[in-house]
């Protein structure tokens, strides 16, 4: 059977790919995917996506050890022990926690996957052990892929686009047949792909957080296949796929 492959523009989408029954990759690379991968790989036990700040604190209060991390403008919450900065989420501090995140569009997107069966986190940093490991679940399983773009509040972004083309580039084209959306993430990621950092860097988002004064966050986020981590998000939490 060939796989299907969708792109959703914008994360209130993930619900509707999610009751077609496909298997959604969640994407965004500035920043939330981007840290929930590099928290993965610094040994932390799960990461729960909590939709507003009020369900985040509410959780903690149930769970104290756990660790509140995300932002809201690009910034550390009040009470939070970690922003959204990849940079905050070093094996000293989350090493065997687990964290409760929660972000403007990322876990907003997370959240909005949740009737689905499978749900993958990705990012530049992990795209292709994204693209193989969803790639074989769905021939296994008969579903289509949809790569579902977090974006920025509401509004598509280039960055998660150029992403969902770098997962989509890596299917052997005999075994999935793209959509168009989908062809066209893959030509933006041909594009763009010899110096990631220089397109992203100016993307919307990208010159807001570089105004932020975190510009090591952008360059952080635009390696390409750094890290052999595939996250998944199931009964609300995510953890590493073994
Ligand atoms: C989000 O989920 O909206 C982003 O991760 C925002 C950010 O860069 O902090």
């Amino acid at each position: 059977m060939v796989v299907n492959v969708n792109v959703e523009f914008a994360a209130r989408d993930a619900r509707s790919a999610a009751e077609r029954g496909d298997l959604i990759v969640v994407i965004d690379v500035l920043r939330c995917c981007t840290s929930i991968i590099k928290a993965l790989a610094n040994g932390a036990r799960s990461v729960i996506p909590a939709r507003t700040l009020r369900e985040a604190y509410g959780l903690h209060d149930k769970h104290p050890e756990y660790l509140l991390a995300g932002e809201r403008k690009g910034l550390k919450p009040k009470g939070f022990d970690l922003g959204n900065s990849p940079q905050d989420f070093t094996r000293r501090l989350i090493s065997g926690k687990n964290l409760v995140m929660t972000t403007t569009s990322g876990t907003f997107a997370l959240v909005r996957s949740k009737p689905a069966r499978w749900i993958f986190v990705a990012a530049l940093l992990n795209s292709r052990s994204v693209s193989v490991k969803a790639l074989r679940i769905a021939e296994n399983e008969g579903r289509n892929v949809s790569l579902v773009l977090s974006g920025e509040e509401g509004r598509f972004s280039l960055e998660d686009f150029i992403c969902a083309g770098a997962v989509a580039a890596r299917f052997p084209r005999s075994k999935v047949s793209l959509f168009d959306e989908a062809w066209a993430a893959v030509m933006a990621f041909e594009q763009s792909k010899s110096d990631l950092y220089e397109t992203i860097s100016k993307t919307r988002h990208g010159r807001h957080l570089v105004r932020l004064g975190l510009s090591r966050d952008v360059e952080f986020s635009c390696q390409l296949d750094v890290l052999n981590v595939t996250p998944i998000c199931r009964e609300g939490k995510i953890t590493r796929l073994e």
